[in-house]
């Protein structure tokens, strides 16, 4: 296998499913939510170690559209969590000149946490560091849903000639329009399923699978997923990338 260059064996963008904080949890015997608080304070050591790494895009998939049919008492606790975490990311967008946005249907949040989300959102928008992305309300299918409607609608309403609609502008209408599909996927915690996560942006992304529960991935964690990465041929459709 040919050796890649220093510049191509780093992702340029790395999607997470932050999976495993409740088995995490119950290994310590702690209730579920002590796993997720301390997955929350993971990512903010990941979104450091990542940039420092040469990542410029990280996308982290905090709460899937399915995830609303876990328990209300694990939802609310969840919903809380990710409303602390959307305040106190102000302060760590402006420490490490991150920008922050949300992908998702976050109309169905509380408002408060709407407020929160565009309060970072326009607080961060010309940070240049690390670009990151947090998944909330997200679903892959939910997004092409939305963006089919919203194209439908142009159909109708806006002389959008169905002729004009190609991959280039479906990308174009999904959460991540302005930024490149995942490099690499990583998911913790031993499952080897993609639940929902960028269905459409995955198409070509090399996958990452560990063991490791979600609070313990660390920078060396991250380090390996890199290096497998690095070692990976990328191809499309049967030609070297
Ligand atoms: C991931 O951890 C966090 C969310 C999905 C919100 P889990 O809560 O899914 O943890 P496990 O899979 O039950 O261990
Ligand atoms: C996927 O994890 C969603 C997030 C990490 C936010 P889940 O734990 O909800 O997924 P399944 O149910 O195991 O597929
Ligand atoms: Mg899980």
């Amino acid at each position: 296998m040919a050796k890649k260059d220093e510049k191509n064996s780093i992702p340029q963008h790395v999607a997470i499913i932050m999976d495993g904080n409740g088995r995490w949890a119950k290994k310590r015997f702690l209730p579920r939510a002590m796993g997720h608080s301390a997955g929350a304070r993971n990512v903010e050591t990941i979104c450091e170690d990542a940039w420092n790494l040469g990542i410029k895009y990280l996308t982290v998939y905090a709460f899937s559209t399915e995830n609303w049919t876990r328990s209300d008492d694990e939802v609310s606790a969840l919903m809380k969590l990710l409303k602390q975490y959307m305040e106190g990311c102000i302060e760590k967008s402006r420490k490490n000149n991150m920008r922050v946005r949300v992908i998702g249907d976050i109309s169905r949040l509380s408002k408060d946490m709407q407020d929160a989300i565009r309060r970072l959102e326009d607080f961060s928008k010309d940070f240049d560091g690390l670009q990151f992305q947090v998944a909330l309300n997200y679903g892959g299918r939910d997004e092409i849903v939305r963006a089919v409607k919203g194209i439908a609608r142009d159909v109708e309403s806006n002389g959008l000639d169905p002729e004009k609609i190609d991959e280039a502008f479906i990308s174009s209408r999904l959460d991540t329009s302005d930024i490149p599909d995942p490099d690499l996927l990583i998911r913790t915690s031993g499952e080897l399923r993609i639940s929902n996560f960028m269905l459409w942006q995955l198409a070509y992304t090399e996958m990452y699978f560990t063991d490791v529960y979600w609070p313990d991935f660390d920078k060396e964690e991250l380090k390996k997923a890199i290096e497998y990465y690095g070692g990976r041929e990328r191809r499309y459709g049967g030609r070297k990338a």
